[in-house]
């Protein structure tokens, strides 16, 4: 499903549809997993979703999230960390329990990396796998860091970023010789498994690649096109992509 509309109006609806279905499982006591993305797309969104709980007492006590990515070498306080990121955009102004937040770790040794991989893999299923996906698009036509190249069959593992990922970060670093050049992404099959995925992409820059990842053939070389084959994605941008 495609829908145009502003930003704000997205988020709202999105931050609707989560609400609802929080409080459907609480009601049968049950929890909700979500996967999380960071970056400039889903802000409004974390922004609604922070207001449903100050303001209509919406409770993410029974809520896990997982997130998609983090940069390898900075530590979970680093400014730029997608933890802080988290924190300061949404888990300070919810209520969820800390040892409900799963976000890879920058930190990880070389050696370790691997089965701390598959540790994240493993407790995603653990909890039931992803109910409801959150993503934003690179340039690259990355989602989470899959950049071109990644296969449909990826798990969360160590990547390199693409030149364009980290040209389009380096304003958040200082310069691009200051972005870090590897992360940590959850796979394609990991994305690609959630239940429901709520795909957003706001603005000119975002366009192009977005036309391509939907309109045009499916292909590692964009890895967002993949979601073509997904059974419940939403797309929403404020553009026309048709
Ligand atoms: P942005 O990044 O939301 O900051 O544009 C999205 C992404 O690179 O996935």
């Amino acid at each position: 499903m495609i829908l145009k509309d502003d930003k704000e109006n997205h988020a709202k609806k999105i931050a609707k549809c989560i609400a609802e279905e929080i409080k459907l499982r609480q009601k049968f006591d049950q929890h909700l997993v979500l996967g999380l993305a960071t970056g400039s797309t889903p802000i409004s969104l974390y922004n609604e979703l922070a207001r449903l709980h100050v303001e209509e007492g919406l409770s993410f006590r029974d809520v896990f999230t997982f997130n998609l990515d983090e940069y390898c070498g900075l530590e979970d306080n680093h400014p730029k960390s997608y933890h802080d990121f988290m924190n300061v955009n949404l888990f300070n102004r919810i209520d969820i329990p800390r040892e409900n937040i799963f976000i890879p770790s920058g930190q990880i040794e070389p050696l370790f990396e691997r089965d701390y991989c598959e540790g994240y893999e493993q407790t995603i299923k653990d909890l039931g796998g992803i109910d409801v996906q959150i993503l934003g698009i690179g340039r690259s036509g990355h989602i989470g860091f899959n950049e071109p190249g990644s296969s449909v069959d990826s798990i969360t593992r160590k990547v390199k970023l693409h030149d364009i990922t980290r040209t389009d970060a380096s304003s958040d670093f200082g310069g691009f010789d200051n972005v870090p050049t590897h992360a940590i992404t959850m796979g394609m099959k990991t994305i690609l498994s959630a239940n429901r995925i709520f795909f957003m992409a706001f603005g000119e820059a975002k366009q192009e690649i977005t036309k391509r990842a939907f309109c045009e053939e499916i292909t590692d070389d964009i890895p967002a096109s993949h979601l073509q084959r997904h059974k419940k994605t939403t797309i929403c941008t404020d553009f026309d992509i048709t």
